[in-house]
């Protein structure tokens, strides 16, 4: 029902009984020349409630290198279509010493949105490598020496992910000031004034942007896996597994999981964790969302090499088409590449470093040359064997190597 329904009618009826009324008592005047009085209409009573006042809650998220971490951040702030911005911690210092202020991000931020104050009030600041900002250990080293890059980058940071306006000044203003060849100011939108010193100066709000921080906090689990074993238990027996390589859920000797997937210990974090770690109170608390990232397991590399949008099985066969060569993996080399992948270590960034050296030799040999068809096998990823070639006109042979390789794959899986 809206507010007109209720009320279109009532303020008909009143204006119908006064022109009968004016009729009644005036016969002389036209009622055109009466207007009604405008009636105190009552409020309506079905508006709608005052929404909350929203606030946001930034996020931290921990998870080993290569876990995904930036193409998360980055690609929910493609679908959100917000400005965004990638700042490095371990760039930024105290204001005042060498080295970038913490407004670099928000600045960042202004020009991402080309230069929008509103839009930029909207955006997300990402934040990387922020466990390199922890307080180090016994000051550095120097007694009375100050933790600029460190404790002091996260004083820097308080007020802003909390919210407070930042000036930012526009970056080359300087120049700026005078239009080269008398050019009619340049094809920057905002408050800008041309000649004026001042409007080079945008304020921006950050208490509706989204502050995402996030790093890898190597040596964290220790700490997480110390605190949890301690507080099990108490008598502060030191009741954790001697080899804790020999059972992933080692530090957790009465907890039973009701998953098969090993525990992650990042899981179990607790901001006690995190201030052990070296961060401030005040920093962490200013960071409600804290989320984890598990380490990428084989299968999960599998798909990353293989299925997503240009996995890198797909930019490689792309490559060698170009020149005229047709490429393919066995699924055993595919999966040895995996592995190899999970072994080092390094997520999914180990996988390009595996592709590169496997396929070294075949990029400089084959392109120019008589080879038109390239088969990589678990051998070949393994370095027992090299890459097989088979020139033009032997597609059949080719296939059929291809074919009899994954024969061999399934009886092993069988
Ligand atoms: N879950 C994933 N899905 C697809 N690609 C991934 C995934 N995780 C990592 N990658 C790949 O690994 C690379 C490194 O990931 P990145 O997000 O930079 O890692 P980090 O967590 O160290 O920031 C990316 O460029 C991306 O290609
Ligand atoms: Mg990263």
């Amino acid at each position: 029902m809206s507010y007109m329904d209720v009320h279109e009618p009532a303020a008909k009826d009143s204006w119908e009984e006064m022109q009968e009324q004016e009729q009644d008592s005036t016969s002389g005047i036209s009622s055109a020349q009466v207007r009604p009085l405008r009636q105190n209409f009552p409020l309506p009573l079905h508006t709608q409630p005052i929404p909350p006042l929203f606030e946001k809650s930034n996020v931290l998220v921990i998870g080993p290198t290569g876990s995904g971490k930036t193409l998360l951040v980055r690609t929910l702030a493609k679908v959100l279509d917000v400005p965004f911005s990638v700042s490095d911690a371990t760039s930024f210092t105290q204001a005042g010493y060498v080295g970038e202020d913490v407004d670099m991000a928000i600045q960042r931020l202004l020009q991402a949105a080309n230069y929008d104050p509103l839009r930029a009030s909207m955006g997300i600041v990402y934040i990387d490598e922020v466990d390199k900002i922890a307080r180090k250990a016994g000051g550095a080293g120097m007694e009375g020496s100050r933790d600029v890059g460190g404790e002091g980058v996260q004083q820097a940071l308080l007020r802003m992910m909390e919210g407070s306006v930042v000036s930012v000044q526009a970056k080359g203003s300087a120049q700026a000031e005078i239009p080269p060849f008398g050019a009619p100011g340049r094809s920057r939108p905002g408050q800008r004034t041309p000649g004026a010193a001042k409007s080079d100066v945008y304020h921006i709000d950050t208490s509706n942007v989204l502050f995402i921080l996030s790093g890898a906090f190597v040596g964290l689990d220790t700490i997480i896996k110390r605190r949890v074993a301690k507080g099990s238990i108490g008598f502060t027996a030191k009741l954790t597994s001697e080899n804790p390589d020999s059972n992933s859920n080692g530090f957790l000797p009465f907890f039973t999981p009701n998953r098969s997937t090993p525990t992650n210990a990042f899981d179990l974090v607790d901001t006690s964790d995190l201030v052990k770690y070296g961060f401030i109170p005040e920093f962490i608390s200013r960071l409600p969302s804290i989320t984890t990232l598990s380490p990428l397991t084989v299968p999960d590399l599998r798909r990353i090499l293989t299925e997503v949008k240009g996995s890198l099985v797909s930019q490689y066969t792309a490559l060698f088409g170009y020149s005229g060569v047709e490429i393919r993996f066995t699924s055993a080399a595919l999966d040895e590449i995996c592995l190899k992948a999970a072994e080092r270590g390094g997520g999914a960034r180990g996988l390009r470093g595996i592709m590169e050296s496997l396929l070294l030799e075949p990029m400089y040999e084959v392109p120019g040359s008589s080879v038109r068809h390239v088969l990589i096998k678990d051998t070949t990823v393994r370095g027992e064997e090299p890459p097989m070639y088979w020139s033009r006109g032997e597609g059949a042979a080719f296939w059929a190597a291809w074919a009899d390789e994954e024969a061999i794959m399934k009886e092993k899986v069988r």
